[in-house]
C-alpha cells in the first residue's frame, strides 16, 4: 500500500503514535470482580442502546489484554491511551477501594510498560457510578469533590509506572448528550441540566489537575476535547444562531474555562448562576497539553423538537461520508488543528481519530477495509498539512484499536483497525491495521 500525502510534511521527531480505546467500550467483565455498575449499564439495561446491546462482554479486554497489548506492539505504536473505569476502582463512586479491580490495571499497566509502550491514563471515559447518579450525579456540585477523591485513589495506585494523564474524555460530548439533548446515558435533557453539568465536570477537571500534579512525580496532564465545525446547515439567521450555541457548547465551554479563565462569551451569561466565587480560578488550572479529538464537521439547525432548541442538520448535497453517514472533510481537520493551536497555546495531541464502518470478514477471513485506509489517510496528510502550517502537533492516536460498543450504536458501527467477531471474540487485523503499522515504521525511520 503506498502512502500518500506524508513525505511533503514530516512529522517532528519524536512524534508519537498511537491508538485509543475507553474502559466500558471494551472491557466486559460487568459483573466481575466487584465491579460496580455505572449509567451506562443501566442505560444498556434499559434497552436504549441499538440492538439491546450492553457493555457485559464488550471485547472481553479484561481477559484478553495481554492479546491485545500483543497486537499493539506488532502495531509499533509508542503510547496507549486506555481509561479507567470509576466503577471498578469505587463500586459505589465513594468510600473503600475495591482491590481487584484496582490490581487488574496493576496488570494492564505493567504489561503495557513491558510491552515498550507508553500508558496514557484517562480517568473518565463516560462511565460514572450508578451510585453517584443516584445521587445527583453531575448535576450536583459535589460531584467534583467525588471526582478528586477517585482521582486521589488512582493518581497514588499508578503515578508511580503512569505518566501521562487525562482527566476526563469529551466532556462537552458526554454533557451535551447525556444530560443536554438526553439521547446517552443518563438521559437528561434541558438547557439547566447542561449548564449545571458542564460547571460541574469543568470543576471537577480543576480539581483532578490538582490531584494528579500533587501525586505524580513528573506527570504531563490534560483533558481531551471534542473539536469539529459546527457549520450552520442553511444560511438562515435561525441556523446560524443554533451552529453558534451548539459550536460554544461542543467546542469552548470547557477548554476556554480549563485553559482560558472564562466561558465562551455567547453562554457566560447563561452560566452565571452557577459559578460561585472562586470557582474560574478553580477550574482554570495550568495544564501540559491540549488533548483533541475529531471525526468530521457537524451541520447544525434551529430544532424546535430538541430539548436545546439546535440540532442536527443535513450536510450539503454530495459531501462523502463515511459508511455510518459522518461527513468527510479532512480539510476540517486541518482547520481545527490549527485554529486550537493558536487559540490555546499548548501542545496538541491528537488523542482520536477515525472511522466507523460495518466490516466484516471475506469467505478467506480477511478484513478489507480500503475505506478506513483512504480516511486515515486523508486525515493524517490534513494533519501533516497543519504541521507545516505551524501547529504543535505532537501525536496521533487513532480510534480505535479494536472493534467495540459504541455508545448508542452498540456494536453496530465499528471504528477498529482489528475486527471482533463478537461471538468468538476472534479479534482479525484489518488492512488499516497493516497500513498503519508500515506508515508508523516509515516515519520512525
Ligand atoms: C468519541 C468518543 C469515543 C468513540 C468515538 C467514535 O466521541 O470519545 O469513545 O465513541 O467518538
Amino acid at each position: 500500500m503506498t502512502l500518500r500525502a506524508d513525505v511533503h510534511h514530516p512529522v517532528p521527531r519524536d512524534f508519537i503514535w498511537g491508538t485509543s480505546t475507553a474502559a466500558f467500550q471494551i472491557e466486559g467483565a460487568a459483573r466481575e470482580d466487584g465491579r460496580g455498575m455505572s449509567v451506562w449499564d443501566t442505560f444498556c439495561a434499559a434497552g436504549k442502546v441499538a440492538n439491546r446491546d450492553t457493555g457485559d462482554v464488550a471485547c472481553d479486554h479484561y481477559h484478553r489484554y495481554p492479546e491485545d497489548i500483543a497486537l499493539m506492539r506488532e502495531l509499533g505504536i509508542a503510547a496507549y491511551r486506555f481509561s479507567v473505569a470509576w466503577p471498578r476502582i469505587l463500586p459505589h463512586g465513594r468510600g473503600a477501594a475495591n482491590e481487584p479491580g484496582l490490581a487488574f490495571y496493576d496488570r494492564l499497566i505493567d504489561a503495557v510498560l513491558e510491552a515498550g509502550i507508553e500508558p496514557w491514563l484517562c480517568l473518565y471515559h463516560w462511565d460514572l457510578p450508578q451510585a453517584l447518579a443516584d445521587r445527583g450525579g453531575w448535576l450536583v456540585r459535589d460531584s467534583a469533590g467525588w471526582f478528586a477523591d477517585y482521582a486521589t485513589v488512582v493518581a497514588r495506585r499508578y503515578g508511580d509506572r503512569v505518566k501521562r494523564w487525562v482527566t476526563i474524555n469529551e466532556p462537552s460530548v458526554f454533557t451535551l448528550f447525556g444530560y443536554g439533548l438526553g439521547d446517552s446515558a443518563p438521559g437528561v435533557s434541558g438547557p439547566a441540566a447542561l449548564r449545571r453539568a458542564t460547571h460541574h465536570v469543568n470543576l471537577a477537571h480543576g480539581a483532578a489537575v490538582d490531584v494528579v500534579r500533587a501525586h505524580v512525580a513528573g506527570a504531563s496532564i490534560g483533558c481531551v476535547h471534542s473539536r469539529q465545525q459546527c457549520i450552520p446547515a442553511t444560511e438562515s439567521e435561525a441556523d446560524a444562531r443554533a451552529a453558534a450555541l451548539f459550536g460554544a457548547h461542543w467546542n469552548d465551554a470547557f477548554p476556554d474555562p480549563q485553559i482560558l479563565g472564562s466561558y465562551p462569551a455567547l453562554i457566560a451569561e447563561d452560566m452565571e448562576p452557577y459559578v460561585a466565587p472562586g470557582d474560574m480560578a478553580r477550574i482554570c488550572r495550568p495544564v501540559d497539553f491540549f488533548g483533541l479529538n475529531h471525526y468530521s464537521p457537524n451541520f447544525c439547525q434551529a430544532a424546535p423538537w430538541s430539548p436545546l432548541g439546535y440540532g442536527f442538520g443535513p450536510a450539503p448535497a454530495g459531501t462523502p461520508e463515511t459508511p455510518i453517514g459522518w461527513p468527510i472533510v479532512p480539510d476540517a481537520f486541518r482547520g481545527v488543528l490549527v485554529e486550537a493551536s493558536n487559540k490555546y497555546r499548548l501542545p496538541v495531541y491528537v488523542t482520536e481519530n477515525g472511522m466507523g464502518g460495518h466490516d466484516a470478514p471475506d469467505a478467506a477471513g480477511a478484513v478489507h477495509d480500503p475505506e478506513r485506509v483512504a480516511y486515515l489517510d486523508a486525515y493524517i496528510g490534513a494533519m501533516r498539512a497543519a504541521i507545516a502550517e505551524g501547529a504543535d502537533i505532537r501525536g496521533y492516536f487513532v480510534w480505535s484499536l479494536v472493534d467495540n460498543f459504541e455508545w448508542g450504536a452498540g456494536y453496530a458501527s465499528r471504528f477498529g483497525i482489528v475486527h471482533i467477531d463478537y461471538q468468538t471474540l476472534k479479534r482479525t487485523p484489518k488492512t488499516s491495521f497493516g497500513w498503519f503499522a508500515d506508515l508508523i515504521g516509515a516515519t520512525k525511520g
